[in-house]
Order: C-alpha cells, then structure tokens, then sequence
C-alpha cells in the first residue's frame, strides 16, 4: 500500500485560537510538519487576492455581509482570532516559497488575471519554479481560463457531487489532479481517472478507517484537518 500524499487543508491544524484556518500561523505549523501539500482558498477582491474560504464575513471574521463587496480598508483591518490579518497572496507565495507544493484553490470569481499576476511576480523575483503550484477549483471555467493564459501552471478540478459524466467534463482543462468528494471516490472512479492520468485526491477526510479505505482504492491523496496523525498513519504508526 502506498502513502497517501498528505494535503494540509486550508493550511492545516484547525485550532480557532492560535492557528486559525487559512492563516499564516497555520501554514507555518504545516511546514514545520513536513507536509507534502498546502492547501488554501482565495478570492480577488479590490484588485488583490485575499486567502480566505468563505463567501461572508461572520465567521472567523467579524463583520456582515459578502467578502467581494467590502472595501480595501475594511479588508486591511479584519483580524483572525490570532490578531493575524486576512493572509494576501504575496505573503503566503513569500512564506510556504517552496518548501512543499501550494494548492492554490479559487473560491471566489474572476481571480485569474490577479492571480497569474501575483504568481508570475513572485516566481520570477524569488526563483521559484511555476512547478510547486497547483491551481484547482470547482468553478471549471476559471479553470479553463487559466489553462489558456498559463497553460504551463498545474490544474486541479474539484467535483462536488456526483455527474453522470464523471471525469469525462474534465478532459478539455487536461487536469493534474481530480479532487473528489469521498462519496465520488469509489473504484470505478479512481481507475478512470488514473487511465485518464489524473491524481486523485479526496477532501477532506480526518479519520483512519477512511484514510485505510482510500488508500486500498488506490487514492493518491486526501485533504485533511490532521496532517500530523495523516503523516503517522502513512508510516505505520497508528
Ligand atoms: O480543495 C478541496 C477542499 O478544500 C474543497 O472544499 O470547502 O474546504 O474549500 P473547501
Ligand atoms: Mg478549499
């Protein structure tokens, strides 16, 4: 059985106090640990792009209403329950460097043009290589958009439910990766998409008997709250 490729999700380690989900305190703990992947969501709003997964405020942040209407200022002073600032593009591309892949997910709409911006800036101010990116969503069109303008850039596509076409729809953005939910993931599934030569990773599972389950399918990867048990799990420790 091989390991399954340990993707920390929204950052990793979810604790609301000190490493809250999507902050830089979280990616950071996720370095330290070694994980093969990061995961983060994000939306361009005013021109930048914020790292952040929810489409309103209330939640990990204070305030009301849809994140894509607020004004810069107000982005500018949103605090985390850490005190820590909604994490821009630059800030996390400048910490995760590349020290593991980034799985960049788009959550919010027309990110692209910002997000080659960002990208491109950063690869060639810092060395980095295009390769330790992978850009994925649930919204196939944004995907499609950046296959023309960065043809080069991995693709992930994130399916919710179940289409009858499976990984057929994905063909025309020639993925590196399908994300599934677990329900999708059965082994009629995960053998099309492998034939297609596509990974497969499943979001977002935190416990063993999944994790046995997934891996026995022949799954590549999971997203997961628990890197560090993940981590021990693959090496036989649990
Ligand atoms: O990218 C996989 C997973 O993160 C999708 O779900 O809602 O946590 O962004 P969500
Ligand atoms: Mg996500």
């Amino acid at each position: 059985m091989t390991a399954l490729t340990c993707i920390a999700h929204r950052g990793g380690y979810l604790d609301r106090d000190n490493t809250p989900e999507n902050s830089l305190a979280a990616i950071r703990h996720s370095l330290a640990l070694g994980v093969d992947a990061i995961e983060i969501d994000i939306w361009q709003v005013q021109g930048q792009i914020w790292v952040t997964h929810d489409r309103r405020l209330g939640r990990l942040y204070s305030g009301t209403g849809l994140i894509c209407e607020q004004s810069l200022n107000t982005l500018r002073n949103l605090t985390l329950g850490n005190d820590e600032p909604i994490p821009t593009l630059p800030q996390v591309l400048e910490l995760v460097g590349d020290q593991c892949l980034l799985n960049i997910e788009i959550k919010g709409p027309n990110c692209i043009p910002q997000l080659i911006k960002e990208l491109t800036y950063y690869c060639n101010h810092s060395n980095t290589s295009l390769d330790n990116y992978l850009v994925s969503s649930f919204d196939q069109r944004q995907l499609l958009q950046l296959k023309r303008e960065l043809p080069r850039l991995k693709r992930g596509v994130l399916l919710a439910g179940l289409p009858l076409d499976q990984t057929a729809q994905c063909e025309p953005l020639e993925p590196h990766v399908l994300g599934l939910h677990v329900a999708a993931a059965d082994q009629a599934m995960v053998s099309d998409a492998h034939r297609r030569g596509y990974l497969v990773w499943v979001y977002t599972i935190n416990h063993q008997d999944e994790w046995q389950a997934l891996s026995e399918l022949g799954v590549d990867g999971v997203f997961t709250d628990t890197p560090q048990k993940l981590q021990a799990f693959n090496n036989g420790l649990l």
